[in-house]
């Protein structure tokens, strides 16, 4: 029955089976690669052809012997985006937090409001604009002449794509009109309008190919290499934003985005100034009316704060603006049918489950799979206890509706249990491992006695789909940033023995060039000399990493991106933060009432890093890591401020800025903020009504100011 052995569980294959299956893999994802990487459109999403990937790892796991010459885990396909060069911004292009609710818009305005410290009844103007479904791009004009266009990436580097911006005619290759600063970056959306998009799928119908949405469209052909490609897709701009000026001559978001229009750029028409939230939401509902009349797609509506000089005020939190929001509009849903419940393992063990799906189309994009979270939520409790799906549990098989807004992972919001046939059972979740068949376990929390909603592999250090994540993690994007080692690579040098372990990523290039090496990097199928000759030579450029990055990437629990950057501002180098975690092991120490002190960093995050740095393998394989990595400290964020690389505490009632504003001015300015007083402070701001801190400040005859004393000195 070789048709149905895609359907026979890895653990079940016979070993002529799995010679079959390891083949048809082969095959299949070589079609799929192909498809991914030399034309605009995959034949699956990622999920399914993860799906593959996984399971054909999975056999080779069983089957080593088996291994084929062009198995699909030694091929390293190329990203297209290799294929423009990168370019770094001059100013990051945060993306916007969400807001689902009038509720959340309510919140957003009140935080600014906190933030500011500004009175309840004290109107906030913000403008309301449509939120363009497309992709953004920075434009750079010197002296009136654009210079380059630049995607956003991931932010901080994304790829030079001038010469396909130049085709868009709502880009002007000249700035009109008169008073523009002499460098200025324009910022906004590349859409394709609805008519464009059908006109484009009709005229290319005939090779077979057709793209799901406008968006699609709009980034396949921005991602062309042949800009003549690019000049015949009608592609549209709106400018909404900007990144470095030379001179901001500009007193509100609505005045820069008119001169903007002088300048010689669109700009939508709809954005409107409002007063207060009801008026807010009076634009966000007038937009979503007339949403399908516009003739182009939009998912929400962008709210900013008018007023500039609140908006430097405000300033960003670590990933968006604390000064703008996208409202997103209500998700779209859809229905199919519930066709396995998949494990997925991650790098601290945690199991989650995935719901794969008969492919449905919601709202111009196919989904195929959702998430389901953790046990509790297939059967239909929430993490609170209380009932989800009204109790209702999901079975293999089940007619369900799905739901998606905006990038937002899918989610299974109701099932239809009237249509489940006589064979349909409960789902079993896994009592061992799928990866290493250790036991599955939901841990107790020590203080409240609750029982996790996670469930996780309790093989740490023998289970390799963990290892294998942990290393995924350590070259990932906001950690080291290898580029070249993906998951995919991952994965395979994993399988093969050659990386177990982050710290065996940087002596690979070593260890391929040792006689007796049978096989070499670039003998492998997929490799060649120049393809590894580059990723050695990208994995030795992150033998500097920024000490964020690399504390990020150990993947310690709850060290995120964020929390990372303040372990690098605090400690100046790795050396002295390990020591700091393994002598606060002791809580009575100074260590440990140093970290905890750091503005930011709970006792969660504390107990997590003790843990980490007491555990003596994790020890090794750092001490092998930092032998060939010199972590870089964190550059002052400003080197040259008065207060950079200080640390310094704020007490007393504070009146002319609230303690949130302080605290991000002082992180802005380079210092570190405490929330208490010892021999490390630098200077202590106390306001009004200071207490107990000043007292110790003075004792311990450290520099005091006042708020005002504070501003002139960083002179704000
Ligand atoms: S403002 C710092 N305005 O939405 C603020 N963004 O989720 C910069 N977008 O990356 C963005 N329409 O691609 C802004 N009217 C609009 C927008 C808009 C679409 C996109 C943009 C951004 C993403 C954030």
């Amino acid at each position: 029955m070789a048709g149905d052995l895609n359907e026979v569980p890895v653990g079940e294959l016979e070993s002529e089976q799995a010679v079959a299956e390891l083949k048809r893999l082969a095959t299949t994802l070589a079609k799929y690669d192909k498809h991914y990487h030399q034309r605009d459109k995959p034949l699956v999403d990622d999920a399914e052809y993860d799906a593959l990937k996984r399971r054909n790892l999975e056999i080779e796991a069983r089957f080593p012997d088996q291994v084929r010459l062009d198995s699909p885990s030694n091929r390293v396909g190329y990203t297209p985006s290799e294929k423009f060069t990168k370019y770094t911004h001059a100013v990051p292009m945060l993306s916007l937090d969400n807001a689902f609710s009038g509720e959340d818009v309510v919140d957003f305005v009140t935080k600014i409001r906190r933030f500011l410290g500004l009175p309840k009844e004290q109107d906030i103007p913000i403008t309301a604009e449509p939120k363009i479904d497309g992709l953004s791009a920075n434009i750079r004009y010197e002296h009136g002449k654009l210079v380059n266009g630049v995607t956003r990436g991931d932010g901080q580097v994304g790829e030079n794509i001038t010469q396909n911006l130049l085709t868009v005619a709502d880009i002007p290759h000249e700035l009109t009109g008169t008073g523009w600063p002499d460098i200025m970056e324009v910022r906004g959306e590349v859409y394709m309008a609805h008519a464009d998009f059908a006109a484009l799928n009709a005229r290319i119908a005939d090779s077979g190919r057709q793209f799901a949405n406008p968006r699609n469209a709009a980034a396949g052909s921005l991602r062309q290499l042949d800009a003549r490609i690019t000049a015949e897709r009608p592609l549209k701009f709106f400018a909404y934003a900007w990144g470095e000026m030379s001179d901001i001559s500009s007193e509100t978001q609505m005045e820069m985005v008119g001169k903007f229009e002088q300048w010689g750029f669109k700009i939508n028409p709809l954005m409107k100034l409002c007063a207060n939230v009801d008026a807010l939401l009076e634009v966000y509902g007038a937009i979503d009316d007339q949403r399908s009349s516009l003739g182009y797609d939009i998912d929400g509506v962008v709210y900013k704060v008018n007023d500039l000089a609140l908006q430097t005020r405000l300033g960003f939190a670590s990933r968006f603006p604390r000064w703008a929001m996208a409202h997103k509009f209500a998700a779209e849903q859809a229905t199919t049918t519930l066709l396995d419940i998949e494990i997925q393992l991650g790098r601290t063990g945690a199991l989650t489950p995935v719901a794969k799906l008969k492919p449905v189309n919601v709202g111009g994009v196919m989904v195929s799979s959702a998430t389901l979270h953790n046990a509790d939520y297939i059967r239909g409790i929430g993490s609170s206890g209380e009932a989800i799906r009204e109790g209702r549990d999901l079975r293999v098989g089940d007619k369900v509706t799905i739901q998606r807004a905006g990038d937002v992972i899918p989610q299974i919001v109701d099932v239809d249990v009237s249509a489940r046939g006589p064979d349909s059972v409960a789902f079993e979740f896994p009592t061992k491992c799928p990866a290493c068949d250790s036991h599955v376990v939901r841990e107790v929390n020590e203080k409240t006695g609750k029982v996790d909603v996670v469930s996780r592999c309790a093989g740490g250090l023998i289970c390799p789909a963990q290892a294998v994540e942990k290393i995924k993690h350590f070259v990932s994007r906001n950690a080291l940033d290898i580029e070249g080692f993906g998951d995919k690579q991952a994965e395979a040098f994993y399988l093969d023995g050659l990386v177990k372990n982050p710290a065996d990523i940087f002596t690979l290039e070593e260890r391929d060039s040792e006689k007796g090496n049978l096989k070499p990097l670039m003998a492998r199928d997929g490799w060649g000399v120049t393809s590894a000759k580059k990723l050695f030579a990208a994995i030795n450029e992150r033998r500097d990493a920024d000490l964020n990055r690399f504390i990020f990437g150990l993947g310690i629990r709850h060290v995120g991106d964020g929390t990372a950057k303040l372990l690098a501002r605090n400690y100046d180098s790795f050396e002295k933060l390990s020591a700091a975690a393994i002598e606060a092991a002791d809580e009575t120490s100074t260590a440990w009432l140093d970290l905890v002190n750091i503005d930011g960093i709970g006792e969660t995050v504390a107990h997590s890093l003790v843990d980490f740095f007491g555990e003596s393998h994790n020890l090794e394989v750092l001490e092998k890591m930092l032998a060939q990595v010199s972590p870089t400290p964190m550059e002052e964020v400003a080197s040259g401020s008065p207060v950079s690389g200080k640390t310094v505490v704020f007490t007393g009632s504070l009146e002319l800025f609230t303690r949130d504003e302080a605290k991000a001015m002082a992180e802005r300015l380079g210092a570190k903020v405490a929330g208490s007083v010892s021999k490390k402070t630098d200077l202590l701001v106390a306001g009004p009504g200071a207490g107990s801190k000043l007292k110790k400040a003075q004792a311990l005859e450290i520099e005091i100011t006042d708020e005002q004393g504070w501003l002139d000195l960083i002179k704000q």
